[in-house]
């Protein structure tokens, strides 16, 4: 659990600074999140005022840093001096491995008094539990396999429709790049490229495909031709970003499609949260399409919030109202609404929700059907964290290194998958 990656142990050495310990009072709730963007800030000042109303004190524990890999950092350094946040922001295997380490709280009071087996679908039940018991709330369900395009510079460049081929979309970068504009708006960080990576895989093999390797992690997979041809697609989409892309925050690359400097990015839908926190509407100022070849597959990437076990009757109470204020029908409406992506409590309205949001939740319903709904790699749903550390580092080094062979990233990748 406390192995850290080369680029984790990098960034704790600047963030222990800021992980100095500090005392949880009594009704106050502190929570540990990295929701630090435009619209990621929108969205969590909503759970704040939801907890404010109910007569809590917020307090907020931000660690910037796209993907979480700095706010992960820092969680530890917190849980080994002893002094947990009351809540962080925690997903997919990492609730079960520190659940395993016995310091998250058991929420199952709430979440049977709530009704959570019956307002989550089973899914996404799966992954708050641990050993049966509920120790995460789910806030929404993003969908990662999407591209995002500016339609001005789409109509700019002469492309009449979003790619839904891998081709297409390499023909329509050609166009943009024509035009003069830079083709793809990309970012600095591994976690940026591996979810590229991750797009270019499920659209390249299918979800079946998906699942045997960046789920299963089958070493013939992970080897195999179908592998081959998606990192030898990835190499050619980084031709079509800038040079600048270096360091760059995600949101940084969402700025640049928004302003029309960029034509397309592929990232999860929490982009969408940046065009609306800067009023765009989704549909007429910027298009959304599921990353080509993938149209008919689901990557689910599930943010949820786990309370640490604390000792004062005061603290866990705060924590148990968190836990229902999350799981309730209102919040899940707001926060998702700025957030970009669906919520993921069951039943809701989505008639105030755009159009991408309406496709997302269709499509997650039908995907989850065929097989097709497959957990994000990226994003902390599909393997351990530690697995998934060594393949960002893996996948990021070929991205980078412009004269590594496809043969040798593959070999690495292969090795990254066994990391114990
Ligand atoms: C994802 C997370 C999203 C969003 C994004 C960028 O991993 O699930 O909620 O915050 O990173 O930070």
């Amino acid at each position: 659990m406390l192995k850290l990656t080369r680029s984790a142990a990098a960034a704790l050495l600047t963030l222990v600074a800021v992980a100095a310990p500090s005392l949880t009072l009594a009704g106050e709730v502190e929570v540990l999140h990295y929701w630090t963007s435009g619209g990621e800030a929108k969205s969590v000042a909503e759970l704040k005022k939801i907890m404010q109303a109910k007569g809590h004190t917020w307090k907020d524990f931000a660690v910037a840093g796209g993907g979480g890999d700095n706010a992960a950092t820092v969680l530890k350094s917190r849980v080994v001096s002893g002094n947990p946040p009351a809540a962080a922001q925690i997903k997919g295997p990492a609730i079960q491995e520190w659940a395993a380490e016995g310091v998250l709280a058991n929420l199952d009071t709430v979440a049977k008094a709530e009704q959570w087996d019956s307002l989550l679908p089973k899914v996404v039940a799966d992954v708050m539990k641990y050993q049966g018991s509920y120790v995460a709330a789910p806030v929404n369900v993003h969908r990662v396999n999407w591209v995002w395009a500016n339609p001005a510079v789409l109509k700019k460049a002469g492309i009449a429709a979003m790619p839904k081929t891998w081709d297409e979309f390499f023909a329509a970068a050609d166009k943009i790049k024509a035009a003069g504009l830079i083709p793809l708006a990309h970012g600095g960080q591994s976690w940026q490229d591996l979810t590229v990576f991750e797009d270019v895989v499920l659209g390249v093999g299918g979800p079946k495909f998906y699942q045997e390797a960046l789920v299963k992690l089958d070493a013939k997979a992970l080897t195999s031709d179908t592998m081959k041809k998606s990192l030898e697609t990835l190499r050619k989409l980084k031709t079509y970003t800038d040079p600048g892309a270096a360091g760059r925050d995600w949101n940084l690359a969402t700025a640049m499609v928004m302003q029309g400097k960029a034509g397309f990015q592929f990232m999860g839908d929490w982009a969408k949260g940046e065009f609306l926190a800067a009023g765009k509407v989704p549909g007429k100022d910027v298009l959304c399409a599921a990353a080509p070849g993938s149209a008919n597959a689901f990557t689910f990437n599930i943010d949820s919030i786990a309370m640490f076990k604390l000792k004062s009757a005061d603290a866990q109470k705060a924590q148990a109202d968190l836990g229902a204020a999350i799981m309730g029908a209102e919040f899940q409406e707001v926060f998702n609404l700025n957030k970009g992506s669906i919520p993921a409590r069951l039943g809701m309205k989505m008639d105030k929700f755009d159009d991408c949001a309406k496709t997302s939740s269709k499509d997650f319903v039908d995907t989850a059907k065929t097989a097709s709904l497959v957990p994000s790699l990226a994003h902390g749903m599909a393997v351990k964290p530690a697995v998934e550390g060594a393949l960002k580092d893996a996948v990021s080094q070929f991205w980078n290194d412009d004269k590594m062979t496809v043969a040798t990233a593959m070999k690495n990748i292969a090795a990254a998958a066994a990391t114990k």
